[in-house]
């Protein structure tokens, strides 16, 4: 028997067990997965990496860091100093470890909001998925999302429409305390101007309410050769203190993207704020991360001439598997959110193909069947609900994975666009 809480967790349920993962040569018809964000093109020159680094007998015990060992601390702090461009430097004091950013998110949540007092996270429209669930699941903080219409929300001109949410929310007695954004965004693949990060500063500052920025997708931002690129700015490198109270602003950072190594479940939250540190501390216990995996992290961030080796074949494999993409895409006729030079994904705009006369007009079902149609036949992606689309017809799709695999997935894709279109004869099996 389970408790009224047991059973509503069991209803939400989480992926479990062996995916048939599709493989050109020994497995044709297996499952292209193109929705879990993963830079799959440097995980060769990561295991090598790791299976070339010696552990010794510390990794054995409990040792001195539940929450990220002093070496780790440490080699992030000097790592994000030189990559991140800190306005002043950032130290280990300012960095607390926990296994992976998604722990880190549900923290954050927890330590900025009272769930029963109406509080509540504000973000922008779309928005990473499971931030809803990060935040949800356990800690039952509400959400409250901004509509940028037709707004470009990486610029400064996004912050009438993050007023315009927290007015709302405020007349229905919900407390906004914190925002959240994405800095590359997942799942629009943009990074925010200064411009935009100063004035999301101010608006904070005036309302009085934690900026926790998700950088998870820092250093997975590529050049273009093609046309201009955006670049990515940390909130850490604007000077703030004139626009906000340093102890408002919140990083979270992770091994997950960047290196390859979402395996080594290691995120981490760096924040000037004493008080807040101490307080996710706490919390941590729960997901401690391993001292196998940190001694590995601390390793890789500690070889300044690997790492930056890595990082730089990372970049021209994601831009090079972005075009791969693009053209592949454009072939077929599949328009996508052309816009930005970072993260692992593109943002499919498949309004076209709704099969909405099958769903009675019902846009969102029509987006539903089309993904369901999409699972049957062997491709996933993202569906563009769950990332909190302001208008259905979305999905988000992952390329940073071999050629053949994100070309047999979106082949996969087209083959499901051309056919589904007001068809009920469903679902279909057939790879052909
Ligand atoms: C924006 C963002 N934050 C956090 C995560 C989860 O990171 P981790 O693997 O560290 O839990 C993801 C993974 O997709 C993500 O896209």
């Amino acid at each position: 028997m389970l408790s009224t809480r047991g059973q509503k967790y069991r209803e939400i349920g989480y992926q479990h067990g062996l995916l048939d993962e599709y493989n050109e040569e020994t497995n044709p018809n297996g499952i292209v997965d193109l929705s879990s964000a993963e830079n799959f093109l440097i995980h060769g020159e990561v295991i090598q990496f790791i299976n070339s680094h010696k552990l010794d007998a510390s990794c054995c015990g409990y040792g001195e860091g539940y929450t990220g060992t002093l070496r780790l601390r440490k080699a992030m702090a000097l790592h994000m100093n030189e990559y991140c461009n800190p306005f002043e430097p950032l130290t280990a004091e300012h960095i607390t470890f926990a296994a992976g950013v998604t722990d880190l998110n549900e923290v954050c949540a927890l330590l900025t909001c009272d769930a029963d007092c109406g509080d509540a996270i504000l973000l922008g429209k779309p928005n990473y998925g499971s931030f809803a669930r990060d935040m949800v699941s356990r800690g039952h903080i509400s959400q409250v999302f901004a509509d940028f219409g037709g707004a470009d929300q990486f610029s400064s001109d996004c912050v009438p429409y993050y007023l315009k949410a927290y007015d709302a929310a405020k007349e229905e007695g919900i407390n906004i305390k914190a925002l959240v954004i994405c800095n590359p965004h997942n799942p629009l693949g943009q990074c925010y101007s200064r411009e935009a990060l100063i004035e999301l500063m101010k608006f904070c500052q005036s309302k009085q309410i934690h900026l926790i920025s998700d950088e998870i997708y820092a250093l997975s931002t590529y050049q273009r050769t093609d046309r201009p690129s955006e670049k990515y700015v940390s909130v850490f490198a604007i000077d703030s203190r004139q626009f906000v109270d340093p102890n408002l602003i919140h990083v979270l950072y992770g091994l997950s993207k960047d290196y390859g190594a979402a395996g080594l479940r290691l995120g981490c939250l760096i924040t000037r704020n004493a008080e807040f540190s101490d307080a996710a501390r706490s919390l941590c216990r729960f997901s401690s991360p391993s001292q196998i995996s940190m001694s590995l992290a601390a390793a890789l961030l500690e070889d300044r001439i690997f790492l930056k080796s890595l990082l730089e074949s990372s970049h021209s494999a994601l831009y090079k598997s972005r075009k791969v993409a693009e053209v592949a895409l454009e072939q077929v006729g599949i328009k996508y959110h052309r816009e930005g030079n970072a993260g692992l994904f593109l943002w499919l705009d498949l309004r076209p193909y709704l099969p909405t006369t099958v769903t009675n007009g019902d846009e969102w079902a029509a987006e539903k069947l089309l993904w369901n149609r999409f699972e049957n036949i062997g491709v996933q992606v993202s569906l563009g609900k769950r990332y909190f689309a302001p208008n259905p017809g979305h999905f988000r799709m992952v390329f940073s994975n071999h050629e053949s695999v994100v070309l047999e997935g979106i082949r996969r894709i087209k083959t499901v666009c051309n056919r589904s279109k007001n068809k009920s004869d469903w679902p279909c099996q057939s790879l052909s």
